[in-house]
């Protein structure tokens, strides 16, 4: 992709940097730039084109610091269904919200639109981007972890996402589904049907 809404991608993704900069925490903005920079590499890897992944890693969390209320309201707005899960975990509803901004202030594509909707607990139709999206969001340079085990989950991701991106997203479900799970939280159905369909699929670890 050279061009996006008829200016250059180099442009759009000055804006949405410009736009992020001026909205988001540094932590948030950095993470972003990090998310960047992996979907870029993961794209590349993976033969899809580095621009998309790029535009749509940076934009990927646009919608992430509203507060709960606000979240509620967007969704009301902007007709978005608020599942059971998202009920209780306001903030889930973040990926939808952030993909809605995406395609209103930044035409994005249907399929950029889908990969920032399914990174946060996934979806059993995801596509090699948003796979991509989903495993440069946990993974990127700057995320680490207190816990030990975690980042030794952390790093196990990373190695696989280098070889094989099915594989380093199923051991990130499982990692996260079980950590969920030890905590007593509600997991969100479409984690687990991405799980199912990665398995059916036969994707093993
Ligand atoms: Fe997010
Ligand atoms: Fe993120």
């Amino acid at each position: 992709m050279e061009k996006l809404n008829n200016i250059s991608v180099e442009e759009l993704l000055n804006r949405i940097n410009n736009d992020l900069k001026n909205t988001l925490s540094e932590k948030r903005y950095k993470h972003s730039l990090g998310v960047m920079k992996k979907a870029e590499e993961l794209a590349s890897i993976y033969g899809i084109d580095t621009n998309v992944a790029k535009l749509t890693g940076l934009a990927h969390d646009i919608g992430k610091e509203f507060s709960d209320e606000e979240m509620l309201k967007y969704a009301k707005e902007n007709n978005i269904e608020v599942d059971n899960v998202e009920k209780v975990n306001v903030g889930l509803l973040h990926a939808k919200i952030g993909a809605d901004i995406c395609k209103k202030k930044y035409n994005f594509t249907l399929e950029m639109q889908n990969a920032i909707k399914y990174h946060t607990v996934g979806n059993e139709n995801m596509d090699l981007l948003a796979k991509i999206i989903f495993v440069a969001d946990k993974t990127e340079e700057g995320r680490n972890y207190k816990k030990d085990e975690k980042n030794e989950q952390l790093q196990k991701v990373r190695e696989l996402s280098k070889i094989d991106i099915n594989k380093a997203l199923l051991y990130e479900i499982d990692s996260s589904l079980i950590y969920t799970i030890q905590k007593h939280k509600l997991v969100h159905t479409d984690s687990i049907l991405t799980r199912n369909k990665l398995l059916k699929d036969g994707v093993n670890i």
